[in-house]
């Protein structure tokens, strides 16, 4: 432990799984203390018996605002104040063609994708202001920076967590709070290992197929994501704020060719002419 967190607290949504269970562990490491809102009671509560004292398990539904706000109020009231608010809580949401997408379905999607985020900010604001000081950071996806990641409520609000991100950053400044996200790309959890194979408990098929298709050969881990988090609620970072991490071994760096880096090394100068 080097205590890059050392009397730090967090709220940390979805943290009772996948890259949430990963980033309060790994806070937790560099001594904070984190509260784990989630809707899973049973892994929440077995993880906050695993990280002792320094965690507590609040049963929070991310879209209901009165949750979040006791979630925010739990970390006040066991820790004394609140540091870091991870934004982290997420499904795949409504999947299939936009033709057959229902309302229903949309609006869940949004209302856990996106209107979670804004509840999450909202009630961090309200009690970091005052406090001044506070990092507010929020998963976004690689699905938030570009098309056909994932699926269409999925990506709008990933997208829309980016400029919520921005916007918020802009406004909370001035009361010395940073605000940020990240960008992971394809990380081995429940969510994608139902998206690889259909059951969400297959990590190893999981990590494989990831790792298969990965430009550096290696599957995202939870803790890759952890690290991001990590560093943006430290001190290093500072001077870092509005900012998105994208966290994706260059899978959206890579325009889906890699055919001008395999051409014999040369310059294509006017003409379109080798020089
Ligand atoms: P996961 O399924 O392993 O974990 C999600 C957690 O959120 C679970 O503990 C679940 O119980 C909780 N949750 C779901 N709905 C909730 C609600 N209404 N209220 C409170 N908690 C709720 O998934 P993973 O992969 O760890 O996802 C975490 C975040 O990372 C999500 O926002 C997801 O969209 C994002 N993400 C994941 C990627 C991946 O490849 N796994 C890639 C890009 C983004």
């Amino acid at each position: 432990m080097n205590g890059r967190l050392e009397g730090r607290v967090a709220v940390v949504t979805g943290g009772a799984g996948g890259i949430g269970a990963g980033t309060a562990r790994r806070f937790v490491e560099e001594g904070a203390r984190v509260v784990l809102a989630d809707v899973d009671v049973d892994r929440g509560k077995v993880l906050a018996g695993e990280l002792g004292s320094a965690a507590r398990f609040a049963e929070t539904d991310v879209t209901d605002e009165v949750a979040v706000a006791a979630a925010v109020d739990l970390a006040v009231a066991e820790f004394g104040r609140l540091d870091v608010m991870f934004n982290n809580a997420g499904i795949l949401g409504a999947v299939g063609p936009i033709a057959d997408t229902t309302v229903d379905a949309w609006d869940r999607s949004v209302a856990v994708l996106l209107r979670s985020v804004f509840l999450g900010m909202k009630h961090a604001a309200r009690v970091m202001v005052p406090q001044r000081s506070g990092v507010i950071l929020s998963t976004s996806s690689i699905a938030g920076v570009t098309g056909g990641l994932g699926p269409h409520g999925y990506t709008a609000c990933k997208h829309a967590v980016v400029g919520l991100t921005r916007s918020v950053a802009v406004e909370l400044a001035q009361h010395g709070i940073r605000v940020s996200a990240i960008a992971p790309g394809m990380t081995v959890t429940a969510m994608t290992a139902f998206t690889c194979t259909g059951d969400p408990d297959a990590l190893d098929s999981t990590t494989e197929a990831i790792r298969s298709r990965s430009a550096l050969g290696i599957a995202g881990e939870p803790l890759d994501i952890a690290n991001a988090a990590l560093y943006l609620a430290s001190d290093e970072a500072r001077y870092v704020s509005g900012h998105l991490l994208v966290v994706d071994a260059a899978q959206t760096a890579n325009g889906g060719s890699r055919h001008f880096a395999s051409m014999d090394a040369g310059l294509v100068d006017a003409g379109n002419r080798p020089a």
